[in-house]
């Protein structure tokens, strides 16, 4: 295994760009344990530009961390969101699957709750207003909100009214200032990027009518446990919500868990519906409690189990990748996703095993992998000149790329899911 890729680029640790929480972002405890190490990594967004390979890269710790009293997974060095967040590749309409995700979403809020013909639609992290756009064919007014600016000014374009600043309290009042009231507030994977959860909840609170519903989506930490979808772990991803600390959070704002279901996105999520002013509990929250209670999400013992898992993962790929090169057979990476940047620096696999990765994304093709520097090419490029492998970093979406790609497994195309065990499909 020695002549895997090895660190061959400029490490600095960006001290100036994260901070170090000593307290769970839930409820406050300070007794918090580390259980695994993927890092120190560098941020799985930063696709570098070919004039950018051979500057220094900023490298940040990706330590995982459990909270004893209310269960919460977390990391505890939190880079700016300014760092983060500012301009962002990740383009949601770029995903098929997800498009027809949030068609889904917004037919599950109508059929579920009753929103006035003019009601108001926000949406937190709006990214390019894929799912904005499908709540204004049912006639809402509709406004975004969206940090990065490249995201923001492409929402725009699309015709998606878009205020380009973070959503806390602040912006909630000058929202509600300009706009009144909304009736339906959405933030999907945006609670579990967020540090100060407290900030959103309030400006929530003052944005959302007393009728009117506020629905998160989240990655499910029972997935992330089963599956072992450790790379889903990057800086980005502050928290690994379950139920548990997701109800005593709302509780602590008056708000209550109305409805959850779970949904197949990013390897298995929740979707839940919070609303003010109801205290019932509903039976579907009480048996997925249960579920997590069963499953021991409150032993630290769990989460080693599963550390000892992922390095079994990384050691069984990096195996089954070397061993088909050395047969001489041509590997690429399929989709170059966020967590797959997770997963290739951590295995430390680059371009003397993966030729280059495929991405339908325009603003990632032309650019290199952060950390093991591996071009990006177009899905065109996969078609024109295909491996004889490729390794499936985008495994969220296997149904329906496995299913767009027959022509290629029908000519002898392999591909390789890494977890929840790396295998040849
Ligand atoms: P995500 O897992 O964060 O949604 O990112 C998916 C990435 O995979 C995104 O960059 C687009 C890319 N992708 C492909 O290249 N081909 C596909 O068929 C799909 C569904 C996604
Ligand atoms: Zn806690």
């Amino acid at each position: 295994m020695n002549n895997i890729t090895g660190i061959k680029y400029k490490i600095n640790i960006a001290e100036n760009n994260f901070k170090h929480n000593t307290k769970c972002r839930v409820c406050g405890n300070e007794k918090l344990h580390k259980f695994l190490s993927l890092g120190p990594i560098p941020l799985a967004n930063s696709f570098l530009r070919k004039n950018q390979l051979d500057k220094t890269e900023d490298f940040y710790p990706l330590d995982v961390y459990f909270c004893s009293n209310c269960s919460l997974v977390q990391l505890l060095d939190v880079v700016s969101p300014k760092v983060l967040f500012k301009e962002y590749p990740y383009i949601t309409g770029a995903s098929k699957p997800m498009r027809i995700h949030f068609n889904g979403l917004t037919e599950d809020v109508f059929e579920n709750y009753k929103i006035s013909k003019d009601g108001l639609v926000i949406d937190i992290g709006s990214n390019d207003g894929t799912l904005l756009k499908c709540f204004s064919k049912f006639g809402l007014r509709i406004l975004g909100i969206e940090p990065a600016s490249n995201i923001a000014r492409l929402a725009e374009t699309n015709k998606i009214p878009t205020v380009n600043k973070f959503f806390n309290e602040n912006c909630a009042v000058n929202v509600y200032k300009e706009y009144g009231p909304a009736d339906i507030i959405t933030a999907t994977n945006v609670f579990a990027h967020t540090d100060n959860l407290e900030n959103i909840l309030r400006g929530v609170n003052h944005l959302l009518s007393n009728s009117g519903v506020f629905v998160i989506e989240v990655p499910y930490i029972l997935n992330l446990l089963n599956n072992i979808e450790f790379d889903t772990i990057y800086h980005e991803h502050l928290s690994y919500f379950g139920v548990r600390p997701l109800t005593h959070l709302f509780r602590k704002f008056g708000m209550n868990i109305v409805n959850v279901k779970k949904i197949p996105v990013h390897g298995g999520s929740i979707r839940i519906f919070v609303q003010k002013f109801v205290t019932q509990q509903p039976q579907n929250v009480t048996k997925l409690l249960s579920l997590e209670r069963g499953a021991k999400l409150d032993s630290l013992d769990t989460y080693m189990k599963f550390a000892e898992h992922v390095v079994l993962i990384k050691n069984k790929l990096v195996k089954l990748l070397m061993t088909l090169k050395n047969d001489g057979n041509r590997i690429t990476g399929y989709g170059a996703t966020a967590k797959g940047n997770t997963l290739l620096n951590y295995c430390k696999i680059g371009t003397d095993i993966l030729d280059y990765i495929s991405d339908t994304t325009p603003y990632k093709q032309g650019l290199y992998t952060p950390g093991m520097h591996i071009p990006i090419f177009s899905e065109e490029k996969f078609h024109e000149d295909p491996p004889d492998y490729t390794l499936l970093l985008a495994w969220n979406y296997a149904d329906a790329i496995l299913q767009k790609e027959k022509e290629y497994r029908k000519n002898g195309g392999r591909f390789i899911l890494p977890i929840p065990e790396p295998k040849v499909i």
